[in-house]
């Protein structure tokens, strides 16, 4: 595991920005999944910039939704669909036919769950997972307790996250109670994982994550096995990186 700390949030944008250019000049038909929320927002406001300038093509790669809330439909504004349409898929002049949803809507969402998980080893597994910590060390929307061979399924939210999301849409009423989840064994078998971590409010999680137990009542401490993961924190999030862990850019 390597350990970036950066000086703020600017910063970790653009280091980030710069590995996951250097995943897709390496591989321009990479198979990313791409986390919501408001770390990554920075990230992809840099790629997106890059793409305009024609430095990246994101012609040839093919994305899968980490998470959606169940029950929602597309046209629904807290659709993460939606989110991730607007802040990395229209930016990122990213087609309809290169994305594999998880689709809220699904008539049969377990059914939908485990179509998701075939499309994922059809394609030969995630060669990117870009990441957010949730508070309670969520990873996508796999709550505690998470075990490392979780698969793509349904979820119900923790109190802690609904709480936490609450934040993107106004209230805790708005925030759906299930969600469907890219599952943990997909996500940990990634080529690469990109851990985004910032902000003082994640500092104790991203503690646990990195250096406590591992243990499925932190999900995202199973990133201690996992093959290769960069963790990318601003010194908000980590001020005293252990040595141990610190690696390069
Ligand atoms: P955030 O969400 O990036 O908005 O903090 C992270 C998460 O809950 O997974």
């Amino acid at each position: 595991m390597d350990l970036v700390v950066e000086r703020d949030y600017p910063t970790l944008s653009r280091a980030a920005a710069d590995l996951v250019t250097g995943v897709l000049m390496a591989k321009p038909d990479a198979r990313l999944v791409v986390a919501t929320g408001e770390t990554p927002l920075g990230l992809y406001r840099n790629l997106a910039d890059r793409t305009v300038r024609g430095q990246i093509d994101t012609s040839r790669l093919r994305i899968f939704q980490l998470d959606e809330y169940l029950g929602l439909t597309l046209d629904d504004s807290r659709s993460l669909y939606r989110w991730m349409r607007d802040v990395f898929l229209e930016p990122l002049a990213i087609r309809d036919y290169q994305v594999t949803r998880l689709p809220g809507d699904a008539a049969n969402p377990g059914e939908a769950c485990r179509a998701y998980d075939r499309a994922v080893e059809q394609a030969g597994g995630y060669d990117l997972a870009i990441l957010g910590l949730g508070p309670n060390g969520h990873l996508g929307f796999n709550e505690p307790p998470s075990g490392d061979d979780a698969p793509t399924r349904v979820i119900t939210l923790t109190p802690e996250t609904v709480r936490s999301n609450a934040r993107y849409w106004g209230s805790e009423d708005r925030v759906p109670r299930q969600a469907l989840t890219a599952g943990m064994k997909h996500l940990l078998a990634a080529r690469h994982v990109l851990l985004l971590v910032s902000g003082q409010g994640k500092r104790e999680i991203l503690a646990r994550a990195l250096e406590g137990p591992v243990t499925p009542d932190v999900p995202a401490s199973f990133l201690q096995r996992a093959q290769r993961v960069t963790v990318m924190s601003d010194r908000d999030a980590m001020p005293t990186p252990p040595v141990s862990l610190m690696g390069e850019v």
